[in-house]
């Protein structure tokens, strides 16, 4: 199981679209492990988009991304990354396919309501970034018998 450091930005709350992109993943059968409503400081923007630091839109970016809260989430199942990836759709909304939240939620490129590791390593060192051990929980869903096969030990 992997899990996958999703942030709703500034758009999405303010907007009041956090419940319907919460259900989006609950519906597709990926678990919620981890979630937090807080204010971003510049320090945690800094860190978290590092590697965006050299790049025109970093300044607009951290300014973004801490001006008002956000909603974290620890977001976990099979091929998690990957798929809270494709969910979200291209990086513009401008661009983002229908269907993908991007797509359907925004027309902003800037504004782009959400944020998902892209990668393993991402998601590692972004869930520590915004998760105190604890703070990710490992629960037991009740229906996970009905949303992975588990008739060979490993969910499929
Ligand atoms: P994210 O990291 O937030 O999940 O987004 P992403 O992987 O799809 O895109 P990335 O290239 O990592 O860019 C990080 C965020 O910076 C803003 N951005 N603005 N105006 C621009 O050219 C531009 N390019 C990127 C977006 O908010 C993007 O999500
Ligand atoms: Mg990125």
């Amino acid at each position: 199981m992997e899990t996958s450091l999703i942030i709703l930005k500034p758009d999405a709350v303010q907007r009041g679209l956090m419940g319907r992109i919460i259900s989006r993943f609950e519906e597709k059968g990926l678990q919620i492990v981890g979630a937090k409503l807080m204010q971003i400081t510049p320090e945690l923007a800094a860190q978290h988009y590092k590697d965006h630091a050299s790049k025109g839109f970093y300044p607009g970016l951290v300014k973004f991304m801490t001006s008002s809260p956000v909603l974290v989430l620890a977001i976990r199942g099979n091929g998690a990354i990957a798929i809270c990836r494709s969910m979200m759709g291209a990086t513009f909304g401008s661009k983002a396919a229908g269907g993908t939240i991007r797509g359907d939620f925004g027309v902003s490129n800037s504004f782009n309501l959400i944020h998902g590791s892209d990668g393993p390593e991402a998601a590692a060192r972004e869930l520590g970034l915004f998760f105190k051990a604890g703070e990710v929980l490992d629960w037991k869903r009740a229906g996970d018998a009905w949303i992975y096969d588990l008739s060979s030990g490993t969910p499929e």
